[in-house]
Formats: structure tokens, C-alpha cells, sequence
């Protein structure tokens, strides 16, 4: 046995290896012990904090143990190579050893306490991977479109992991797979912009929606008011009211609402032709007594046959509300409501056509995009409009200051992100939305269309120039608003509405 003399452990950890080890170990166990203080006491979730604590320390604790007994090995192997065919350099468990004590004392100890962090760190390492920090900041580049559009949405307190991944060990581990070679692509900057959609891990609605918002639950009608401006033929600022009733699970007269799509007995299902999901060619319907009808559109090939079973997707809440927390407006409706909280003065002339053309031109960075809007907006009423200019300069300043407030919160040149990129199936506006299905072109062998009817799914209560309201509590048959034009009638909004 090597002599160990004076020293106070077994002799073979002494060596630089094991020493630098040792000391990578205790820093580290320091540091984790104030940081694990402050994260549990400070009532917040810090991404950095979190990161360090519970991702980047820990594999350098275990580098320093692993350094420890990599140290005491070569220490070994180093005195049995010296004197052959002896007992040298074979390690003795001789508990009457002091050293051998000192030693498995400390070994206990040192286990205890890894074993008491590792229990602590991986539950907070669990929740910590789940947080909203990490998901939205960090890969800040790549998630930003997403993050900024959460935080001013309905869902803005909802966690990430309560939409994309849920409940259950299963898609824990699918979920830290598919993050793993997100991150990846992150390092290697080879993910696509803008990230496409659907997205096809995204576990069904039961197990997400239906968490907190349940089917049966019933939500009868909810209001929708708009405000629209324009500019009128005479040059003055136009404003138009519009007030809408969503039918969205009353029974109006035959109809069952606009959930009933997903009711327990009546289910949807369709098959779409392209990646988005925005062109619909066949489409099922199973009502309540369990009778199916099969709609299809004049071209498609799925006329006389039924589609296969890989193609066919059964209709949840995803399919409309496609955009419940990441919703990117476009440059109409956002300026209309800026205009509406008062946020840009209807009385600059043109504001809103110079607004929307400005918000609508692609850019390739936002700094760009924000030095080019204001740049643009300021020039054109500095030149062409002075005398307003003059007087009313504090006013432009500050409606120029909400138009790229809008920029910012809405579009994401970087990610290449905006309105145009991410249909929104609520409505038929902008995006084909309901009209994917409910255009009077889908039909059964029967003749029975899937109805445009306007007042299917909403009653217009109130219409009209903001000073001339029209009301009806039964519902008003729609005026296009400024120009009256009738061309709605035979077209479909979304062709001549682009959002810009
Ligand atoms: C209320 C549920 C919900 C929450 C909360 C939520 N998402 Fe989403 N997310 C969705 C839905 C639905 C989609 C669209 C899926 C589709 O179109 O296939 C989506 C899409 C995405 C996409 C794909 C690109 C895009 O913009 O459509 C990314 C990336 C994303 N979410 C990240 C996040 C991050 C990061 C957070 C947290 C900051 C978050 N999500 C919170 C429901 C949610
Ligand atoms: C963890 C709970 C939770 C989950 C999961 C969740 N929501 Fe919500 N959702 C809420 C709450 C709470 C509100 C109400 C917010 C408010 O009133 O401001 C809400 C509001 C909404 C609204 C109303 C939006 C509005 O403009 O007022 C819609 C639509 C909606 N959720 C759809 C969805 C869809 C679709 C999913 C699944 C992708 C989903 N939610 C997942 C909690 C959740
Ligand atoms: C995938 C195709 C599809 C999409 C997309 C779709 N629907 Fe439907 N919808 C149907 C079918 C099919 C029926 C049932 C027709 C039948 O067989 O009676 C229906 C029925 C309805 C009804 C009941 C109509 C009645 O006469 O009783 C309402 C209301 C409705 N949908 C609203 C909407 C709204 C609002 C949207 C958009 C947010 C939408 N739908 C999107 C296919 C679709
Ligand atoms: C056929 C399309 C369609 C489907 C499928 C659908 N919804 Fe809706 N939902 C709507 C429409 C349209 C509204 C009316 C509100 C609006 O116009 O934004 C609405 C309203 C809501 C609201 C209330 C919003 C508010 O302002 O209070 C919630 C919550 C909601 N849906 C959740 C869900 C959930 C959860 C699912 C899946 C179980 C689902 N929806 C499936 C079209 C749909
Ligand atoms: C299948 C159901 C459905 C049918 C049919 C339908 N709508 Fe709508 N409509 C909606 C939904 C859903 C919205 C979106 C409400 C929202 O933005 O939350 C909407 C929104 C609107 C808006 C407000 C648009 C905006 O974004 O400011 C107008 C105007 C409108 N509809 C008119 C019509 C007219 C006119 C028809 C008949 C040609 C019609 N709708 C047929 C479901 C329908
Ligand atoms: C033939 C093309 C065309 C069709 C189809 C069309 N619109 Fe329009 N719409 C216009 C034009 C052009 C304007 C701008 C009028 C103005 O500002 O003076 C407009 C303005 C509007 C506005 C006010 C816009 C805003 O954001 O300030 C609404 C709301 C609207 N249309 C609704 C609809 C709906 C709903 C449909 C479908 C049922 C529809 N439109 C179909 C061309 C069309």
C-alpha cells in the first residue's frame, strides 16, 4: 500500500488532475447554492438565471466529479506500472485506514448532496423548460413574431406548453426531441422564415383548448363592433359603424351556431388540397342523427371517390381559431382601430391611405422598416400638405409614433412575418376563412350547398355613416360600406380585400 503519510484522504486523489476537479466541483456547488437561493425567493422567472442554474452549471459539476476519480485512476494505474506483479497500486476498502475513512465519509456526504440537487434541479429544470421565457425569448430572433403577438393577446397569461405541447410524459418527451433539433437549426441559423404553419406537432385541441375551454360550454351570442374610415368624395374623413351578433351556438332558426361544427354528434371533416389548408375540396358532414352528406367543389378529384384515410382531417378549434395567440393584423383593420382609440387623428388628410401603404411595403429588417415609415410619412406632409404641417405638427409627430408602434407589434421582417403569411380562418375578410367551405360552391350529389347565407352566422344589428346608424335587433341585409358597391354579392370579399 502507498504510504499515505500525513495526508488526509486517500493518497491516489492527490494529483493536479483530481485538485482542479475538486475545486471546479466546489465552485460550482457554491455557486448553484446561490443561485438555487435566488431563484426559489425571487418571485420571478428569469431566463438567464434559469438557464445558468439548471442547464449550463450543472454538466460542470459533473465534469469536476468525473475530473476527481479520472485523477484518482491515472494515480492508480501510475503506481501499479511501477512495481509489477506486487499488491501496489490495488485500492483496499481498509475502513481502518483513517484515510480510507476520511474518504468514504466525504464520498457520502458529497453523494447526498448531489443526489438532494439533482432531485431538486431536474424537477426545476422541468418547469423552467416549460416556462414562457424560455420558449419565447430564447431563441429571441426566431420566436420574437410569435412572443410579441402573445403578450397582447387574450392568451397572454396562458403558458406556451399549456397550447403546443400539454399534459403527459409522452409529449414531454416528443416535445424535447423536436426542441432539440430546433435548437440545433438555431445554432446552425438554418431554420426556415417564416416558420411554417400548419404545425404538425401540435397535439390535438381536446387535450389543449378543451383543458380550459369546454365544448359543452355554451357562449350564445358575442358582439363584434367595427369602426371603419375613410376618406369621402368630398375630402373629409368618412366613418362607418358596423355591429355584428356571432351566432356562435344560439339556435338561429334552423342553424345550430358556429360551434356545432365540433359538437359531440355533428363532426366536420374535409380534405384540403394545399399545405395551409385554405382550399377545401371535399368536405363530410355527420349530423345528429348520424346521417352523412359529402360536399365537393366542381373540380375535385375527389367527386365520386372517397379521399384516402391519411388525407382526411377531422375539424377542431385549430381550423378557425388558427391564430388565438400569435395573431398578425393586417394594415386595414389595425389602422381603423388605432383611428378608433384615438391613437391616429382621422382629421390628417389621407392619414389612413398613407398609414396602410406604409405598414403594407415590405422591408428587410425593422430598423428599416422604422426609420422608412416615419422618413416617408413626415416627408409627405412636410412637402405636400405644409400649411397643415404647420399647424398641426405635434399631431402628425404623434400619429406617425402609433403608426410604427403598429409596425412593431404586428410585423416581423427579420422572420419575414406578417398578416399575409399566416392566414386567419376567423371570418372571410382578408383570408378565405369560412368561405373555404361556406362559399355556395360546395355541393352534394343532392344539390345541397354549404350556405353563404349572411345572416347564418352573424345579424347585423346596426350599419351606416357614424352620424346616420341604421338598427334593427332582427338583423339588416349588409350595406358595403362608403361605396355601396354590390359586387359582394357575386365575388367573395377576400378577392378584392387584401388587407392592404
Ligand atoms: C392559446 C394557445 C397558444 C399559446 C398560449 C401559444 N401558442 Fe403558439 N400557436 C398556437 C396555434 C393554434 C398555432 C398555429 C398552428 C397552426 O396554424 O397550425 C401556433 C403557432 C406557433 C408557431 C408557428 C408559427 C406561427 O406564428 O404560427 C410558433 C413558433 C409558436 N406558436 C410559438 C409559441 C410561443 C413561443 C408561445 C409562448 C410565448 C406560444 N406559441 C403560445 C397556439 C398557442
Ligand atoms: C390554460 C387555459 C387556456 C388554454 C389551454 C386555452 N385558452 Fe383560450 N382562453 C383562456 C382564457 C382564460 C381566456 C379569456 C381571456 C380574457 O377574457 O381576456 C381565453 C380566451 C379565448 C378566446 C376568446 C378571445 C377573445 O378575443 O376574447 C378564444 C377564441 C380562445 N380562448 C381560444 C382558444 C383556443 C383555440 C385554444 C387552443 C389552441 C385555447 N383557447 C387554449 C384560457 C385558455
Ligand atoms: C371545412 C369546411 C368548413 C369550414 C372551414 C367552416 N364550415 Fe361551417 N359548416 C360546414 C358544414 C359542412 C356545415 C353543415 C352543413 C350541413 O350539412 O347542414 C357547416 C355549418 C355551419 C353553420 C350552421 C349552418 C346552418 O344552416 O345550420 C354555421 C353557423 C357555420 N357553419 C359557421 C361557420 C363559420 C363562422 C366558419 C368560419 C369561422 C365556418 N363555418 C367554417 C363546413 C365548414
Ligand atoms: C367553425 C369554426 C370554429 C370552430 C371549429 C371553433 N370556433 Fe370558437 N369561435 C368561432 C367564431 C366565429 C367565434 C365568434 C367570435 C369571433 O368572431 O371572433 C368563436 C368564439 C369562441 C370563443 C369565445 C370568444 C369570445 O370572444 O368570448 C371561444 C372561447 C372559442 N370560440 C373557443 C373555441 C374552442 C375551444 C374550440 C374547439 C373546441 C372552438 N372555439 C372551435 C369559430 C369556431
Ligand atoms: C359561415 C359563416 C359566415 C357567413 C356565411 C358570412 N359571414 Fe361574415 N363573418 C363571419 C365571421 C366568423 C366573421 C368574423 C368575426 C370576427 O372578426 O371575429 C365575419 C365578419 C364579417 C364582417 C366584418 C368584417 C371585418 O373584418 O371587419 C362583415 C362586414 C361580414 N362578415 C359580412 C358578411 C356578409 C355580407 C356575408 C354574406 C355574403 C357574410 N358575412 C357571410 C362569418 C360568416
Ligand atoms: C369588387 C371588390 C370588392 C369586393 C368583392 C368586396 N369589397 Fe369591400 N371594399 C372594396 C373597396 C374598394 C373598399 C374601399 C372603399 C373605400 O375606402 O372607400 C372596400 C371597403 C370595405 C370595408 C371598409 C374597409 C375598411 O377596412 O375600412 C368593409 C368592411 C368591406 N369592404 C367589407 C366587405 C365584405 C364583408 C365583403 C364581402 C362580403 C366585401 N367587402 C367585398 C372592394 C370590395
Amino acid at each position: 500500500m502507498k504510504s499515505d503519510g500525513k495526508k488526509i484522504i486517500t493518497g491516489y486523489f492527490y494529483n493536479p488532475l483530481s485538485f482542479i476537479g475538486a475545486i471546479l466541483a466546489v465552485l460550482v456547488l457554491m455557486a448553484e447554492f446561490v443561485l438555487f437561493g435566488i431563484d426559489f425567493y425571487g418571485h420571478y422567472s428569469n431566463l438567464y438565471l434559469g438557464l445558468g442554474t439548471y442547464l449550463v452549471l450543472p454538466p460542470f459539476l459533473i465534469l469536476g466529479i468525473l475530473m476527481i476519480f479520472l485523477g484518482f485512476l491515472l494515480e492508480r494505474r501510475k503506481a501499479r506500472m511501477g512495481v509489477a506483479g506486487d499488491q501496489k497500486g490495488r485500492f483496499i476498502f481498509d475502513f481502518s485506514q483513517p484515510q480510507t475513512r476520511n474518504t468514504g465519509i466525504i464520498i457520502v456526504v458529497a453523494a447526498v448532496i448531489f443526489m438532494i440537487m439533482t432531485a431538486i434541479g431536474t424537477y426545476k429544470a422541468f418547469h423552467y423548460t416549460e416556462s414562457v421565457a424560455f420558449c419565447g425569448l430564447l431563441c429571441h430572433e426566431v420566436m420574437k413574431p410569435e412572443y410579441v403577438a402573445y403578450q397582447n393577446s387574450p392568451h397572454a397569461r396562458v403558458k406556451c406548453v399549456d397550447c403546443h405541447i400539454g399534459a403527459g410524459a409522452g409529449w414531454y418527451v416528443r416535445s424535447k426531441i423536436s426542441g432539440a433539433r430546433q435548437v440545433v437549426k438555431t445554432l446552425l441559423n438554418s431554420y426556415e422564415r417564416p416558420i411554417p404553419v400548419p404545425v404538425h406537432n401540435l397535439r390535438p385541441a381536446k387535450e389543449t383548448c378543451e383543458e380550459c375551454h369546454w365544448p359543452g360550454k355554451s357562449f350564445g351570442n358575442i358582439e363584434q363592433d367595427r369602426q371603419y374610415y375613410s376618406t369621402g368624395s368630398d375630402g373629409q374623413p368618412a366613418h362607418w359603424t358596423l355591429r355584428m351578433l356571432m351566432h356562435v351556438s344560439a339556435k338561429e332558426g334552423n342553424s345550430q351556431g358556429i360551434h356545432a361544427h365540433m359538437s359531440a354528434n355533428n363532426k366536420v371533416s374535409y380534405v384540403a388540397s394545399d399545405e395551409k389548408r385554405q382550399v377545401i375540396t371535399w368536405i363530410r358532414s355527420v349530423n345528429d342523427a348520424g346521417v352523412a352528406t359529402v360536399y365537393t367543389t366542381k373540380d375535385s378529384p375527389y367527386k365520386n371517390a372517397e379521399p384516402p384515410q391519411g388525407k382526411i382531417r377531422q375539424m377542431d378549434c385549430m381550423d378557425c381559431h388558427t391564430r388565438p395567440s400569435h395573431h398578425y393584423e393586417a394594415p386595414m383593420p389595425l389602422v381603423n382601430r388605432a383611428i378608433a382609440e384615438g391613437r391616429i387623428d382621422p382629421a390628417i388628410p389621407l392619414i389612413k391611405d398613407k398609414a396602410v401603404a406604409a405598414l403594407a411595403r415590405k422591408y428587410s429588417t425593422e430598423d428599416e422598416a422604422v426609420a422608412a415609415i416615419r422618413t416617408s410619412l413626415l416627408a409627405y406632409y412636410k412637402e405636400k400638405q405644409a400649411p397643415f404641417y404647420t399647424a398641426h405638427e405635434k399631431n402628425i409627430q404623434g400619429s406617425v409614433d402609433a403608426v410604427v408602434d403598429l409596425f412593431k407589434h404586428n410585423m416581423f421582417p427579420e422572420m419575414k412575418v406578417r398578416w399575409d403569411v399566416y392566414p386567419d380562418n376567423i371570418g372571410h375578410m382578408i383570408s378565405p376563412g369560412c368561405f373555404r367551405c361556406h362559399d355556395g360552391e360546395h355541393q352534394s350529389n343532392a344539390g345541397k350547398v354549404v350556405t353563404r347565407d349572411c345572416r347564418v352566422c352573424h345579424a347585423i344589428i346596426a350599419q351606416g355613416p357614424a352620424d346616420n346608424v341604421e338598427k334593427s335587433v332582427d338583423g339588416l341585409p349588409f350595406r358595403h360600406p362608403f361605396d355601396g358597391d354590390e359586387s359582394w354579392k357575386e365575388m367573395n370579399c377576400a378577392d378584392c380585400h387584401s388587407g392592404s
